[in-house]
């Protein structure tokens, strides 16, 4: 079914775009649906574009059972099916085209088109569009910018199907014979065929009325299987949360009169913003506190928001073409941040979000799979659903709307979305609208999207007594990437502020602007830029792009004494978490190059102060406990090695626990123990964070009493939260509780596949060479299946992607596991494999030995004549062809 060009595809280019030459106005579809027997009958009334050529519309893995034009029958000779596209002669403006085809949704394991949820016997049908999933429905352009209204309707055996769903509004449902039944929905607004989307199956239900700012009444609909349903009502108050805040930050409201959610075990991504009818990733909607962690609770909320917020910022205003992805991603994302740094503490959203670009897409902006926010090419568009084309993306939005202020911000918003509505949009449009509305010429920002890689900022700061005044240098450089010899300059903001001896911020006079104000923003739009500042008493330290106010890496000359003087008195939370940051990778350089103490010594000191001093949210000092990543630390390295990234960064945290104290640890624990609970609030969810990081940190110099912590942790814990965290401690440090542990935990969870997840995602993580084996024998455990993305991720991706020094073995038996898997799992799901294989986009920069292996493993790959365009491409471009 799904066809495999052996040969590379050419690829797409954004410079050829063209409009379409065929538009469908109405689409009207009919299902019989049945578990590996669909039939869909599809009416498409066809609008002639400005072109003069013949109808073409896309289709893939179909079975044709009958075509006619404006109510004839077409003969054979007046329609060809070459290159996945049927090519029909004679339409012509207002013509109807009708075909039927035939599909298997039983056997897509790509989950993409329509495909089963669960098993034969008790699962659910339901389609999967974004990007290019129609095709695989229906024929049809299957393109952004064709936007057609629909009307849709289901016929199921009742008993199999009791429900039937589909995008827009009800519009009808009754019975027919043979136990059969239909149900029929009508989208008033325009869609492209991506956000088309149908249910059908045994649901259960959760209802609540919601009324809009403009007085619509809707229905909001969240549906899951039985076992599940009374896991959802967090994500209703989610939904509603997030339809309230649309309306008072945008004055956006809610346009049918139904809103349905769905939740399904199986699914590639996260979610999706179907019109009227969103798709979720179980993962993403289910949560209570036995079997969800705070930080997947508020992942919930956030997802729920995102795909909430793109019923705008993605439906009434779309793309015109895939390269535009980021046109909704990246608002969507901006948009969902905004929303969860109001519902949460704002200084943990920046931070989390921060920790997240640099972990997920500076290493993909230093590799062989950079690419622009809006590529110039592609040959699979599924591969450019990346944390570029979403966090980075979202980061521009952030730059745009800091640069227009709030209401400047709201204002173009407000006019991108009334001129654009029912469009499909480019970044042009939403760049032209924001600039437009505020009299500001946003263009020099489109450069941004066009150009790949993270640009570095060097600072260097010259005090002069005499003049009293204080020169701040700033150069900006951006190495090449793949295709893109040439870097230009862009237009950075630099938000900043200075800091007296004493920690107080100064007041700033900068040229011959005399307003005193604490932090300004200077825009860095050449090479090399100097900014003098004037009346500066004393040598000051400078707080660099405060709130992390440009997505670049900054590189300052500071001694460790000044970023401790930051850690401590930075009164903005994520600039003192970033000055941590800095200073514990200082910290880590000395330790790693036997260095001298100076930085180790300032940042557990600074640390020491912060913990016993007290008034610090306890989630924020647990985050200022925790040193960079070692995939973040990797990437400051050149012959990444990552044993002994993680060696080093290891024997860092025990420096600090050391100088914490062993029994001040245990001390903390105790007394965050004592208020342990299951609810849900900021302050519970906080003391849940710091008692984490305490376990952690006290099992590093006390792996006696802190273990028997851990194990009592583990056994009676309320919440997931706790019960996991002690149970990563306990694997971990491979105590001797461990296995009692996970085997309590496993029955504990049996019935129930996000908790079993993490069971698989914890043994994963086990550091070293010794977990290969563990994640091989897992492979093995009648739970694991390659079938399901959420337990491949779990297994796999924990381990080829959380676990640098378990997966980069010297001896590379990982890589060439990792590639075995990958060759099954392309067969099943080509997105889902294609995803997996990026975890080795570093390859080029580990150290020789591991590098070679790497680059073995994946020339391998390269040679099978049998991947799909998915993993094709990904390992055509890792090796840099
Ligand atoms: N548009 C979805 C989102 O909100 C992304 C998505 C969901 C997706 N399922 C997909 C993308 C399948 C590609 C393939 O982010
Ligand atoms: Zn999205």
């Amino acid at each position: 079914m799904n066809a495999r060009p052996d040969s590379p595809t050419s690829p797409i280019l954004l410079s050829q775009y063209q409009a379409p030459a065929w538009r469908v106005e109405r689409v009207e579809l009919e299902f019989d649906l049945a578990i590996d027997r669909t039939e869909v009958l599809s009416r498409l009334t066809l609008r002639r574009g400005d072109a003069t050529s013949s109808l073409r519309l896309d289709g893939e893995g179909l079975e044709l059972l009958s075509i006619a034009l404006d109510g004839k029958a077409l003969d054979p000779s007046a329609y060809r099916y070459a290159d996945q596209m049927l090519e029909v002669d004679g339409a012509e403006d207002g013509s109807v085209l009708e075909t039927r085809v035939r599909l298997d949704p039983a056997n897509n394991t790509a989950l993409e088109g329509l495909y089963l949820s669960g098993t034969r016997d008790t699962g659910f049908l339901l389609t999967q569009c974004e990007a290019e999933g129609f095709r695989h429905i229906t024929y049809f352009p299957d393109r952004p910018d064709v936007l057609a209204s629909y009307t849709v309707t289901l016929r199921a055996d009742r008993a199999r199907f009791p429900v039937l769903l589909a995008g827009g509004n009800p519009d009808g449902a009754g019975e027919l014979e043979g136990g059969r039944h239909w149900a029929r929905f009508v989208d008033p607004h325009p869609k492209p065929s991506y956000l088309f989307a149908l249910v059908a199956g045994r649901l259960e239900k959760i209802e609540r009325d919601y009324t809009t700012a403009d007085s619509r009444a809707v229905t909001l609909v969240i549906w899951a299987e039985a076992d599940a349903i009374e896991r959802c009502h967090y994500a209703m108050d989610a939904l509603e949360r997030s339809m309230r805040w649309d309306e008072q930050a945008y004055g956006r409201n809610y346009d049918l009169d139904v809103f349905h959610v769905v939740a399904t075990h199986d699914f590639n991504m996260g979610a999706m913003e179907n019109k009227g009818l969103n798709i979720f990733n179980a993962k993403y909607l289910l949560a209570d506190p036995d079997s969800t962690t705070d930080d997947e609770y508020r992942a919930v909320e956030a997802v729920v928001a995102h795909e909430y917020f793109h019923n705008w910022s993605g439906n009434r205003v779309t793309c015109r073409d895939w390269f535009q992805l980021s046109l909704k991603e990246g608002l969507t994302v901006f948009r969902e941040q905004q929303f969860s740094a109001d519902m949460n503490s704002a200084a943990l959203k920046r931070i989390e979000d921060v920790a997240l670009l640099r972990r997920a897409q500076f290493p993909e902006d230093a590799g062989p799979l950079a690419h622009p926010v809006r590529p110039a090419q592609y040959q699979e568009i599924n591969n450019f659903y990346t944390a570029t084309v979403y966090e980075k993306g979202s980061e521009l939005v952030r730059m745009l709307a800091g640069k227009l202020g709030k209401d400047g911000f709201r204002r173009g918003m407000d006019l991108y979305f009334a001129r654009n509505d029912g469009r499909a949009a480019t970044l042009e449009d939403f760049l032209g609208a924001l600039g437009e509305a505020n009299h500001i010429d946003l263009t020099p920002y489109l450069a941004w999207y066009g150009q790949a890689g993270t640009p570095r900022i060097k600072a260097h700061g010259r005090y002069d007594a005499n003049a009293r005044s204080y020169t701040l240098v700033l150069k900006q450089h951006t190495a090449p990437t793949p295709g893109q010899a040439q870097k230009s300059a862009l237009p950075i903001p630099v938000k900043l502020a200075l800091f007296g001896q004493d920690g107080a911020m100064l007041a700033l006079h900068l040229g011959d602007s005399e307003d005193g104000a604490t932090e300004r923003v200077v825009v860095l739009d050449r090479a090399e830029q100097s900014f003098v500042f004037q009346h500066v008493d004393a040598a000051p330290v400078p707080s660099l792009l405060r709130g992390f106010s440009a997505p670049a890496i900054l590189e300052c000359d500071y001694s460790p004494a000044e970023l401790a003087l930051l850690l401590r008195h930075d009164v903005d939370g994520f600039n003192r978490w970033e000055a941590g940051q800095q200073l514990a990778a200082r910290a880590y350089d000395a330790l790693r190059d036997n260095g001298d103490d100076v930085a180790v010594q300032a940042w557990c000191d600074a640390l020491a102060d912060l913990f016993e001093r007290g008034g610090l949210d306890d989630a924020l000092l647990a985050d200022l406990l925790t040193p960079p990543g070692e995939i973040e630390l990797a990437e400051r390295e050149h012959d990444i090695d990552p044993s002994r990234i993680h060696a080093t960064r290891q024997a860092l945290q025990r420096r600090l626990a050391e100088r914490l104290g062993t029994s001040e640890l245990q001390r903390r624990y105790d007394t965050l123990a004592a208020q342990t609970n299951r609810n849900l609030d900021a302050a519970s969810q906080a003391q849940r964070r710091l008692k984490k990081r305490v376990l952690d940190l006290w099992s590093l110099v006390d792996n006696n009493h802190a273990l028997i912590a851990a194990a009592a942790q583990c056994a009676h814990a309320p919440t997931m939260t706790d019960r996991l965290a002690a149970l990563s401690v306990l694997v971990r440090s491979q105590a001797p509780q461990a296995a009692d542990a996970l085997a309590r935990f496993r029955q504990h969870h049996a019935g129930d596949p996000l908790a079993m997840d993490k069971w698989f995602a914890v043994q994963a993580q086990l550091p070293g060479d010794a977990v290969l084996e563990r994640v091989q024998s897992l492979a093995n455990d009648p739970a694991f299946t390659l079938k399901n993305p959420n337990r491949v991720n779990a297994l796999l991706g924990s381990w080829a992607r959380g676990n640098p020094s378990g997966f980069h073995r010297a001896d590379g038996a990982g890589y060439r596991y990792l590639a075995e898997r990958l060759r099954e799992l392309d067969a099943l799901n080509p997105q889902v494999a294609a995803r997996l294989a990026t975890v080795l986009n570093g390859w080029r920069r580990l150290e020789p030995v591991r590098r070679d292996a790497a680059r073995a493993a994946i020339a391998g790959l390269a040679e099978e004549g049998t991947l799909s365009r998915n993993l094709g491409e990904i390992v055509r471009s890792m090796l840099g062809d």
